[in-house]
């Protein structure tokens, strides 16, 4: 007989500072500017939305628990063999099932400073350990990451470009990172703003998958497709890794309305530029007219701007906080990202945006 008066979940969990998503209210404000979670202000493509619609009149179906359509669609887009894809609810579904098929009581992953909080608490909820490597300027460090690596590391987590600083990784160094590891080692490539870097020098990693054994990339359709209410991601992986994520994942873990507007997504091309040109017009706007106002900017390659802001008594990252919702205007505190003053602010449509430009002047008490 157990000593236990109760049940206990395992080690790790309880140790887990729960994710707060980003805000979506402002208290007595009735036009709010939600510019917390990197949503695009452009939306879905119309012709994912019609599709959405249309799953409506067989809602007592099951879904395809496969994913066929979409796999071969996503394999279509991006020239990649569709088995060697998976689906998931989200990509964070898809890194939690990474983490829960290769990480166990007293392993190690390793995340970076400023890395997605979703690794550390997919990471301890496996009973693993999270091991922190330091960034630099906001950046990944390639070889502060590798000199972390012990016996005991199963997973190196790297979202390239990582939220919420918006910096990333050169694609050479990547590959520096890939050929310094462990073979043991799976290296997860979160490519989830993937298709806002316009930089030479970046690439996802689809081209690491095909030609290594432990590399994953993992894409979502919260980010560019404007899809985050369906829950909708995938990775890339190489055929050992998607048999295991296979094996564990939920049998219908991609209902049919994510699966038929992600493809109606992914083949709309044209809105997919759209988007990526309207986040190049108005991140470089925000990060001159933000930067104008003497705040510093770290340069961000995705959808969002990391706005970092002094710390002298009422100017704050939380004063700041404050009074742009009281405007209705909601960016995102960054504090648990241990950036406890800098506020990171979603590229949004052309009213939020020049509201924010604004605001954050009379803030600041200069003018615009
Ligand atoms: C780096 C990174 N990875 C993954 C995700 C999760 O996206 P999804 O909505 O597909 O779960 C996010 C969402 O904010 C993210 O910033």
């Amino acid at each position: 007989m157990s000593a236990l008066q109760r049940p206990e979940p395992r080690p790790g969990v309880v140790d887990i500072e729960a994710y707060v998503p980003g805000k979506s209210t402002a208290p007595g404000i009735a036009q709010v500017f939600k510019l917390s979670s990197n949503e695009t202000p452009l939306g879905p493509s119309p012709k994912a939305i019609a599709a959405y619609q249309a799953v409506a009149r067989h809602l007592e179906d099951y879904p395809d628990g496969a994913a066929s359509d979409l796999r071969e669609a996503i394999g279509r887009s991006f020239g990649l063999d569709p088995d060697r894809i998976v689906c998931g609810a989200g990509s964070d579904d898809l890194l939690n099932l990474l983490a829960r098929a290769y990480l166990t009581d007293g392993d190690e992953a390793i995340h970076t400073t400023h890395g997605f909080l979703v690794y550390p608490i997919a990471t301890l909820g496996c009973g693993a350990k999270p091991v922190v490597a330091p960034e630099t300027n906001y950046t990944a460090d390639v070889d502060a990451i590798l000199a972390r690596v012990t016996a005991r590391t199963r997973i190196v987590f790297l979202a390239n470009p990582n939220n919420p600083t918006g910096t990333y990784v050169p694609f050479d160094e990547v590959k520096r990172l890939h050929r310094a590891l462990p073979a043991h080692v799976l290296l997860v490539l979160d490519a989830a703003y993937a298709e806002y870097v316009s930089r030479n020098d970046y690439e996802s990693g689809i081209e690491l998958v095909a030609t290594s054994e432990n590399v994953v990339m993992c894409r979502t359709f919260s980010k560019i497709h404007g899809l985050a209410a369906l829950r909708l991601g995938w990775l890339y992986g190489p055929a050992h890794v998607v048999d295991a994520v296979n094996r564990i994942r939920g049998p219908f873990n991609v209902n049919t309305a994510a699966m038929r507007a992600g493809i109606a997504a992914i083949e709309d091309a044209a809105h997919v530029e759209r988007s990526q040109a309207y986040n190049e017009q108005w991140r470089a706007w925000l990060t001159a007219e933000i930067g104008k106002l003497g705040l510093d900017m770290t340069p961000s390659v995705a959808n969002f701007v990391l706005i970092h802001f002094p710390t002298t008594k009422g100017r704050t990252a939380q004063d700041a906080d404050a009074f742009l919702t009281a405007r209705g205007l909601i960016l995102r505190r960054v504090a648990a990202y241990k950036l406890p003053n800098a506020l990171r602010m979603s590229v949004g449509s052309e009213q939020a945006n020049r509201l924010v430009v604004k605001a954050l002047a009379e803030f600041l008490g200069r003018p615009a």
